[in-house]
Protein backbone atom coordinates (compact mmCIF):
# COMPACT_ATOMS: atom_id res chain seq x y z
CA UNK A 1 0.00 0.00 0.00
CA UNK A 2 1.72 3.22 -0.89
CA UNK A 3 2.14 5.56 1.85
CA UNK A 4 0.35 8.62 1.79
CA UNK A 5 2.35 11.50 3.56
CA UNK A 6 0.56 14.85 2.44
CA UNK A 7 -2.59 14.16 4.69
CA UNK A 8 -2.83 14.17 8.24
CA UNK A 9 -5.98 12.50 10.15
CA UNK A 10 -6.32 14.04 13.47
CA UNK A 11 -9.68 14.18 15.68
CA UNK A 12 -11.04 17.35 14.76
CA UNK A 13 -14.16 19.51 16.65
CA UNK A 14 -15.60 19.58 13.54
CA UNK A 15 -16.09 19.62 9.56
CA UNK A 16 -16.73 22.29 6.59
CA UNK A 17 -20.22 21.09 5.99
CA UNK A 18 -19.55 21.03 2.34
CA UNK A 19 -16.90 18.18 2.77
CA UNK A 20 -19.32 16.67 5.27
CA UNK A 21 -21.88 16.46 2.78
CA UNK A 22 -19.55 14.96 -0.01
CA UNK A 23 -18.27 12.75 1.85
CA UNK A 24 -21.97 11.92 2.75
CA UNK A 25 -23.05 11.66 -0.33
CA UNK A 26 -20.29 9.39 -1.95
CA UNK A 27 -21.41 6.96 0.58
CA UNK A 28 -24.91 7.17 -0.24
CA UNK A 29 -25.64 8.87 3.01
CA UNK A 30 -26.79 12.14 2.47
CA UNK A 31 -30.42 12.17 -0.06
CA UNK A 32 -31.12 14.95 -2.54
CA UNK A 33 -33.80 17.39 -0.72
CA UNK A 34 -32.43 17.24 2.76
CA UNK A 35 -31.45 20.03 5.02
CA UNK A 36 -27.49 20.24 4.95
CA UNK A 37 -27.79 22.33 7.77
CA UNK A 38 -28.78 19.63 9.84
CA UNK A 39 -26.15 17.23 9.22
CA UNK A 40 -24.36 19.42 11.53
CA UNK A 41 -26.31 17.70 14.22
CA UNK A 42 -24.61 14.51 13.30
CA UNK A 43 -21.12 16.08 14.23
CA UNK A 44 -22.38 18.58 17.44
CA UNK A 45 -23.51 15.01 18.68
CA UNK A 46 -20.62 12.94 18.19
CA UNK A 47 -18.29 12.17 21.25
CA UNK A 48 -15.20 12.04 18.40
CA UNK A 49 -15.06 13.08 14.85
CA UNK A 50 -11.57 11.43 13.45
CA UNK A 51 -11.19 13.53 10.19
CA UNK A 52 -8.45 13.13 7.22
CA UNK A 53 -7.37 16.40 5.59
CA UNK A 54 -5.54 16.89 2.80
CA UNK A 55 -2.86 19.33 2.21
CA UNK A 56 -5.12 21.93 0.38
CA UNK A 57 -6.86 21.75 3.91
CA UNK A 58 -10.00 19.50 2.37
CA UNK A 59 -11.27 16.90 4.60
CA UNK A 60 -11.21 13.95 2.34
CA UNK A 61 -12.50 10.92 4.77
CA UNK A 62 -13.92 10.62 8.23
CA UNK A 63 -15.29 8.66 11.13
CA UNK A 64 -17.03 9.47 14.26
CA UNK A 65 -17.44 7.77 16.88
CA UNK A 66 -21.12 7.82 19.67
CA UNK A 67 -20.60 7.28 23.09
CA UNK A 68 -21.67 7.23 26.64
CA UNK A 69 -18.24 8.82 27.11
CA UNK A 70 -17.79 5.75 30.03
CA UNK A 71 -18.07 2.79 28.57
CA UNK A 72 -19.58 2.26 25.41
CA UNK A 73 -18.84 3.04 21.64
CA UNK A 74 -20.45 2.99 18.37
CA UNK A 75 -18.09 3.57 15.74
CA UNK A 76 -20.35 5.50 12.85
CA UNK A 77 -20.15 7.12 9.02
CA UNK A 78 -16.54 5.84 8.51
CA UNK A 79 -16.01 7.22 4.49
CA UNK A 80 -12.83 7.63 2.37
CA UNK A 81 -13.51 9.46 -0.91
CA UNK A 82 -13.43 7.49 -3.40
CA UNK A 83 -10.20 8.91 -4.76
CA UNK A 84 -8.35 8.48 -2.10
CA UNK A 85 -9.21 4.79 -1.04
CA UNK A 86 -6.93 2.23 -0.80
CA UNK A 87 -4.33 4.27 0.63
CA UNK A 88 -4.56 3.60 4.13
CA UNK A 89 -6.45 6.98 5.30
CA UNK A 90 -9.80 4.35 6.28
CA UNK A 91 -7.30 2.34 8.59
CA UNK A 92 -5.92 5.14 9.97
CA UNK A 93 -9.32 7.32 10.90
CA UNK A 94 -10.55 3.83 12.37
CA UNK A 95 -7.26 2.71 14.32
CA UNK A 96 -7.48 6.94 15.70
CA UNK A 97 -10.99 6.87 16.67
CA UNK A 98 -10.43 3.35 18.32
CA UNK A 99 -6.86 4.31 20.19
CA UNK A 100 -8.53 7.51 21.29
CA UNK A 101 -11.83 5.66 23.08
CA UNK A 102 -9.81 3.76 24.37
CA UNK A 103 -7.40 6.53 25.94
CA UNK A 104 -10.44 7.75 27.22
CA UNK A 105 -11.69 4.91 29.09
CA UNK A 106 -14.49 3.20 26.91
CA UNK A 107 -14.34 -0.85 27.02
CA UNK A 108 -16.67 -1.62 24.19
CA UNK A 109 -15.91 -0.44 20.89
CA UNK A 110 -18.64 -1.97 18.52
CA UNK A 111 -19.81 -1.06 15.00
CA UNK A 112 -21.80 -2.20 12.42
CA UNK A 113 -19.86 -3.18 9.32
CA UNK A 114 -21.52 -1.87 5.96
CA UNK A 115 -21.91 -5.27 3.36
CA UNK A 116 -18.20 -6.27 2.22
CA UNK A 117 -16.28 -3.93 4.95
CA UNK A 118 -16.09 -7.22 7.29
CA UNK A 119 -11.92 -7.83 6.24
CA UNK A 120 -11.24 -4.25 6.61
CA UNK A 121 -12.75 -3.74 9.98
CA UNK A 122 -11.19 -7.57 10.70
CA UNK A 123 -7.82 -6.37 9.86
CA UNK A 124 -7.95 -3.52 12.53
CA UNK A 125 -8.77 -6.12 15.03
CA UNK A 126 -13.01 -6.18 15.31
CA UNK A 127 -14.53 -9.37 15.34
CA UNK A 128 -17.96 -10.81 14.27
CA UNK A 129 -19.95 -11.08 17.53
CA UNK A 130 -21.50 -14.62 17.82
CA UNK A 131 -24.84 -15.04 17.96
CA UNK A 132 -25.45 -11.16 18.13
CA UNK A 133 -27.24 -9.46 15.29
CA UNK A 134 -27.59 -5.64 14.67
CA UNK A 135 -31.19 -4.87 14.89
CA UNK A 136 -33.10 -1.58 13.40
CA UNK A 137 -36.55 -0.31 14.58
CA UNK A 138 -38.68 0.73 11.34
CA UNK A 139 -39.71 4.01 11.23
CA UNK A 140 -41.76 5.10 8.36
CA UNK A 141 -39.99 8.62 8.08
CA UNK A 142 -37.11 7.76 9.35
CA UNK A 143 -33.79 8.44 7.77
CA UNK A 144 -32.21 5.14 6.26
CA UNK A 145 -28.66 6.62 6.70
C1 LIG B 1 -14.49 1.19 3.76
C2 LIG B 1 -13.59 2.39 3.45
C3 LIG B 1 -13.78 3.47 4.52
C4 LIG B 1 -12.12 1.92 3.46
O1 LIG B 1 -11.29 3.06 3.33
P1 LIG B 1 -9.88 2.97 2.60
O2 LIG B 1 -9.14 4.22 2.88
O3 LIG B 1 -10.05 2.61 1.16
O4 LIG B 1 -9.23 1.72 3.35
P2 LIG B 1 -7.66 1.45 3.58
O5 LIG B 1 -6.93 1.93 2.36
O6 LIG B 1 -7.27 2.03 4.89
O7 LIG B 1 -7.65 -0.11 3.65
C5 LIG B 1 -7.07 -0.82 4.73
C6 LIG B 1 -7.09 -2.28 4.38
O8 LIG B 1 -8.44 -2.74 4.24
C7 LIG B 1 -8.64 -3.25 2.93
N1 LIG B 1 -9.97 -2.84 2.52
C8 LIG B 1 -10.41 -1.58 2.33
N2 LIG B 1 -11.72 -1.58 1.99
C9 LIG B 1 -12.09 -2.88 1.97
C10 LIG B 1 -13.32 -3.52 1.70
N3 LIG B 1 -14.45 -2.85 1.38
N4 LIG B 1 -13.34 -4.87 1.75
C11 LIG B 1 -12.21 -5.56 2.08
N5 LIG B 1 -11.03 -5.00 2.36
C12 LIG B 1 -10.98 -3.68 2.29
C13 LIG B 1 -7.56 -2.63 2.07
O9 LIG B 1 -7.27 -3.43 0.96
C14 LIG B 1 -6.42 -2.58 3.04
O10 LIG B 1 -5.82 -3.84 3.17
P3 LIG B 1 -4.20 -4.00 3.21
O11 LIG B 1 -3.77 -3.26 4.44
O12 LIG B 1 -4.02 -5.47 3.28
O13 LIG B 1 -3.71 -3.38 1.96
C15 LIG B 1 -13.87 2.98 2.04
O14 LIG B 1 -13.82 1.93 1.10
C16 LIG B 1 -15.22 3.69 1.91
O15 LIG B 1 -15.31 4.89 2.16
N6 LIG B 1 -16.29 2.94 1.51
C17 LIG B 1 -17.63 3.54 1.33
C18 LIG B 1 -18.31 3.83 2.67
C19 LIG B 1 -18.41 2.60 3.55
O16 LIG B 1 -18.87 1.54 3.14
N7 LIG B 1 -17.95 2.75 4.81
C20 LIG B 1 -18.02 1.70 5.80
C21 LIG B 1 -19.28 1.82 6.61
S1 LIG B 1 -19.39 0.53 7.86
Amino acid sequence: MPEVTNVRVEIVDGIPVADHIALLREAGWFRDGEDPSAMRRLLDGSFLIAAAIDSQGRTIGMGRMISDGASDGYIQDVVVQASSRGLGLGRRIVSLLAAEGRRRGLGWIGLVAAPGTVPFYRALGFEPMPDHVPMLLKIPDGNPR
